[in-house]
């Protein structure tokens, strides 16, 4: 009797047979790329804890889209950073603020050829850097009173031309009144992409650079949930899906695999991955320093995303990640 009977290796033995037998694949259909437009720019400005990734102007919008069109990439997602910031974010919602010039643009220039999903949050916007309307006094982050604000916000990114809503800031009943909102103002079928387990995470440091959004008091944790919990993201999401999310999102993305696997199984829906900023940077840096070859290791944590269940990707790494696909 040869042992033993089961050789693992034997469907390992070539490229061919490992691609026969391989269970995810990664397609350039599954990504997003995000990226910035600062309205008080007037060249591309590097972002310096994010190598590769910079701020851009909003007259070269249309360029940092077309890079990703150009890859066949099949959406962007566009984070703004405004002239002027006030406690209440105010240009968060003008017609001819950043986001909504941004958009525009960028629609009349794609069309149906290239899908433009809004982040929708108040933390850009506000100069105390929160996600919300501040009761200054005690400094509680006031839900109820930042709802209209976020609906607001929603109808006049639809209004520009966005396809997708994103809202990250985490208040109670955002969905819902983002839904209504747009409801009202005749955008029932612009999707919500929602941000529904989004974790209180240091990965984002970085973006704080980048967005300019970090907050001059306090920190996120009072509405951002505790990397600590699981039945919570759960919960968090069902209550999204019931107020009418189209499709969900975990955030962020490698240290919160086990999440992802939890609410596909759980929810059977469209989901999105966040790798966010820190996450880049670290590979960025490890790289830089001989450390990790960088084009495994984003494919690699990348395929580690759809093997958990996502469907979607958003990262800063799309653009090289679809070139390597594309090479293929
Ligand atoms: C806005 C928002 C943040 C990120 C996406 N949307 C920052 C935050 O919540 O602090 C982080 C993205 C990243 O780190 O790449 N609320």
């Amino acid at each position: 009797m040869p042992f033993p009977v089961n050789r693992m290796r034997r469907l390992r033995s070539g490229n061919l047979i490992k691609e026969m037998v391989r269970e995810n694949t990664l397609s350039v259909s599954d990504l997003i790329y995000p990226f910035f437009v600062d309205e008080n720019a007037t060249k591309k400005v590097p972002v310096s804890s994010m190598p590769g990734v910079f701020r851009w102007p909003l007259n070269l919008s249309v360029d940092a889209a077309r890079e990703a069109f150009e890859l066949k990439i099949p959406a962007v997602l566009i984070f703004g950073i405004p002239k002027s910031k006030d406690a209440k974010g105010t240009h968060s919602y003008g017609e001819s603020d950043v986001v909504q010039e941004a958009v525009r643009r960028i629609k009349a220039e794609f069309g149906d050829k290239l899908l433009v999903v809004t982040d929708l949050c108040m933390c850009e916007y506000t100069d105390h850097g929160h996600c919300g309307i501040v009761d200054m006094k005690t400094h509680e982050i006031l839900n109820d009173e930042t709802l209209p604000v976020l609906g607001k916000i929603a109808v006049s990114h639809a209004k520009a031309g966005a396809d997708i809503i994103a809202p990250s800031g985490m208040m109670d009943g955002m969905i819902a009144a983002i839904r209504s909102a747009l409801d009202e103002n005749g955008f029932s079928n612009t999707p919500i992409m929602s941000y529904s387990s989004k974790y209180a995470s240091v990965f984002y440091g970085p973006f704080r650079d980048a967005a300019d959004s970090g907050f001059c008091f306090g920190d996120r944790a009072s509405y951002q949930m505790d990397p600590a919990n699981s039945d919570e993201a759960v919960r968090e999401t069902q209550l999204d899906v019931e107020e009418g999310a189209d499709i969900l999102m975990v955030k962020p993305g490698m240290p919160y695999l086990d999440i992802v696997f939890r609410i596909k199984q759980e929810f059977k829906m469209p989901l999105a991955i966040y790798q966010v900023s820190g996450e880049y940077s670290m590979i960025k840096a490890a790289a830089k320093n001989g450390w990790l070859d960088e084009e495994k290791c984003f494919h690699e944590s990348m395929i580690s995303m759809k093997r958990a269940g996502a469907d979607m990707i958003i990262t800063y790494y799309a653009k090289e990640m679809a070139a390597i696909l594309s090479r293929k």
